[in-house]
């Protein structure tokens, strides 16, 4: 009957679309930036290549937790996937702390390259080993510049009297130790509230996450300091990865693959334009003075013989030297 025939076709079009798998991931920052991108083309990649049976919900601003907190719950298995800074990433599996040894990666290509060729290969497969997550994805944010709402800072000197917010990370806090302050720890989650309130007066982050967290509100000057190039990976949880299917896991390992290329041109396309627009919202970028000689030298001297163990030994950090050249 017709009747009959018509219900069950307009019950087709509003019945919500049912998923074979619907996968939850959470970002660290506010949409827009580049954990976003990375995570938004990762989700469209992966239904792409599963015909639409696989979709992905971001939850983004800390909603599913601190970014750390998440790599806690990947490695349970209670989240499915996260995008976080390395950095955070780094208390879980120290080896990785390779990546943010300071004044070390000093281009969007380096960063590419280690993390693409053989020595990424090895911190993949340390971080399933320490961390119980997998890393999927890559996305490329910039170097940390850093940011207080005080003044202009050109010099370590300059940094005397600043509260400064660090992620609970040991490279980062030896870094800003060795410029000569003693930086405060504090969850990313909580550090636009710390500079809104007046907790803390600075902290570092590139550029278009300073744009994406709305940073530029609470912050008014940036020194342009390079210690950092701000990498981002796509974790999923190994135990949930082990789980899918040898079709889905190749589809995992596709997109990932392919929203880490699109993430890399993101950056390239994305960072002079915010970076101009931070400027046109009040916010004014100094130099750090004589090239950064001076805090180059005071960090590296001190920072990188302290953690030469903790990543691996003095040759690990000699041989991405010796591939970038140096
Ligand atoms: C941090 O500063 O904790 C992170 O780098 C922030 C981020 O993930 O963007």
């Amino acid at each position: 009957n017709v009747l009959a025939i018509f219900t069950a076709f307009s019950m087709a079009l509003t019945t919500p679309q049912l998923y074979a798998q619907t996968f939850k991931m959470a970002l660290g920052d506010a949409a827009g930036g580049t954990q976003w991108e990375l995570g938004k083309t990762f989700a469209e990649k992966l239904s792409d290549k599963t015909g639409g049976k696989a979709k992905v919900d971001l939850f983004p601003n800390g909603q599913l937790g601190t970014e750390q907190d998440t790599v806690n719950n990947a490695a349970i298995g209670l989240l499915d996937f996260s995008v976080l800074a390395i950095n955070n990433v780094t208390p879980f599996s120290p080896t990785v702390g390779l990546l943010t040894m300071p004044y070390v990666i000093q281009s969007a290509e380096e960063a590419r390259l280690l993390t693409q060729g053989d020595i990424g290969k090895e911190l993949v497969e340390n971080t399933i080993r320490d961390a119980g997550v997998r890393i999927v994805g890559w996305a490329y944010s910039g170097f940390r510049v850093l940011t207080n709402s005080k003044r202009p800072v050109k010099t370590p000197e300059d940094l005397k009297g600043l509260v400064i917010r660090v992620p609970r990370n040991e490279i980062m806090i030896a870094s800003y130790q060795a410029l000569g302050i003693n930086p405060t720890p504090m969850a990313w989650s909580e550090t636009f509230t710390g500079l809104q309130q007046g907790v803390v007066d600075g902290q570092d982050n590139p550029y278009i996450t300073i744009s994406a967290m709305k940073f530029n509100e609470v912050q008014k000057y940036v020194t342009n300091i390079r210690y950092i190039f701000s990498m981002e990976p796509l974790i999923i949880s190994e135990s949930v990865f082990q789980d899918q299917s040898p079709e889905m896991q190749k589809a995992i390992l596709e997109a990932g693959q392919e929203a880490t290329v699109n993430s890399f041109e993101f950056l390239k396309n994305t960072e002079d334009r915010i970076k101009k627009e931070l400027v046109a919202k009040g916010m004014e970028i100094t130099e750090p003075a004589d090239n950064e000689k001076e805090w180059i030298e005071s960090v590296t001297t001190v920072v990188w013989p302290k953690f030469y163990s903790s990543i691996g030994g003095k040759e690990k950090l000699d041989n991405v030297l010796k591939q970038l050249g140096r």
